[in-house]
């Protein structure tokens, strides 16, 4: 057996390289991040500096090319992941790439049949999927808990960018107006897709929904202007899965609720395993559900049961909940705002996130924005 670390070089300096790629990789004692690569120079120098990590970069081409790489991680802006990822894995990298591979399915699966063909391992940045919640109730799945599924029903949203002043990232600032371009669906849709086919064991063979833009016109980070931006805000579809199961998934980032907003249920021939957005791992058996039917037991017609980490008994019906680690929710998530007659509640002119707190304005306050602002 080789002691021999894996070598990393990860491309992109930004935030989410910074929070969450680079820390995790020096966590664990197998990896080595050997350089970091960033256009932006000073980034690329400080990050380096701040992680101890030996050869920042400029040049991506030239460090996806090293012969001493095992791994490339992609972890830049999204329209750039497809060429990225394909140049690592042409020049015989593994691969963990951010979310979405690419905008056209096809493309993906095209990347998918390379790292296949080149004997290549590849990841995507699915991090939901490690949230506790969501481990222990594919646990519970694993054990039988659900049995054959039924029905899955996915959630992910929030009100991120509610506030057209909020900069809005990963978009193309150049993309025809006149197309309706994907933006909740992948950033947001993704991991609650991959929950659902995680869980139910089963990809999707037929689709059907729709998707809106809700705010036309948003401030975008790349131009420091606000714009007409023709993203889905919003969408909604029906799914069916190969084998058999049925699902429905909504996501957004304009809908107010708990940030970050992941909400997921399974229902089987056995129970149901369930993740709304609030923290610990929940359920039900099926035997309070009798006896509460019974009159039997004080207290079993009680929604749920906190199942925390208790080993559940076969045939029992489970909720989980999932709380993501690093960004756990705050108590003033869920206080209550009751907006007075003709007011309406609206966050803090500039709040970006759900885990700022809802303030009440009167609804003359808003507006749209002044039109010498629009681009
Ligand atoms: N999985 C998740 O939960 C999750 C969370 C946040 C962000 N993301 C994804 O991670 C990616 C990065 O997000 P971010 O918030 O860090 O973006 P960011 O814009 O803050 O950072 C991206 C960095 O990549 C650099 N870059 C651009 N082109 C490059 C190239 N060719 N080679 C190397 N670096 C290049 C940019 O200069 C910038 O510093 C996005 O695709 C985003 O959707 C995923």
């Amino acid at each position: 057996m080789t002691t021999q670390r894996l070598r990393v070089g990860v491309l992109g300096a930004g935030n989410w390289a910074r929070t969450a790629h680079i820390p995790g990789w020096q966590r664990d004692p197998r990896c080595d991040v050997v350089t970091v690569c960033d256009p932006v120079r000073e980034r690329a120098e400080e990050t380096a500096a701040q992680f101890g990590i030996r050869e920042p970069s400029v040049d991506w081409q030239k460090t996806v090319a090293r012969s001493d790489l095992d791994i490339i991680d992609v972890a830049t802006p999204s329209q750039t992941h497809q060429e990225l990822a394909v140049a690592a894995l042409e020049s015989g990298k593994h691969v963990l790439c951010e979310k979405p591979v690419a905008y056209d399915f096809r493309e993906t699966l095209r990347a998918a049949s390379l790292a296949k063909r080149k004997g290549r391992l590849t990841k995507l940045g699915f991090t939901f999927r490690y949230s506790p919640g969501v481990q222990y109730a594919r646990e519970l799945i694993d054990q039988g808990f659900v049995g054959t599924p039924f029905i899955f029903n996915g959630y992910e949203q929030n009100s991120q960018w509610l506030n057209p002043q909020t900069p809005l990232r990963q978009v193309d600032p150049k993309a025809d107006p006149a197309v309706l371009h994907t933006a909740s669906l992948e950033g947001y849709g993704a991991p609650i897709i991959d929950i659902s086919m995680w869980w139910v064991g089963a990809g999707y063979t037929r689709v059907t929904g729709t998707m809106r833009n809700f705010i036309p016109e948003r401030m975008v980070r790349a131009t420091g202007k606000i714009m007409r931006m023709n993203i889905d805000d919003g969408d909604i579809y029906l799914a069916e899965y190969s084998n058999g199961a049925i699902g429905s998934v909504q996501t957004s980032f304009v809908t107010i609720g708990n940030y970050p907003g992941i909400e997921a249920r399974i229902y089987g021939e056995r129970g149901r395993d369930h993740l709304p957005p609030g923290g610990g791992v929940w359920g039900r058996r099926d035997d309070q559900d009798r006896d509460a039917r019974r009159g039997r037991v004080q207290g079993a017609g009680d929604p749920e049961t906190l199942l925390s980490h208790r080993r559940p008994r076969p045939g029992v019906l489970a909720l989980a909940v999932l709380r993501q680690p690093h960004q756990g929710l705050r108590r003033r998530d869920h206080q209550r705002h009751r907006p007075q007659p003709g007011e309406l509640r609206r966050r803090r002119p500039g709040a970006g996130s759900d885990q700022r707190r809802g303030t009440v304005v009167p609804r003359a306050a808003l507006g749209r924005p002044p039109a010498a602002a629009i681009a």
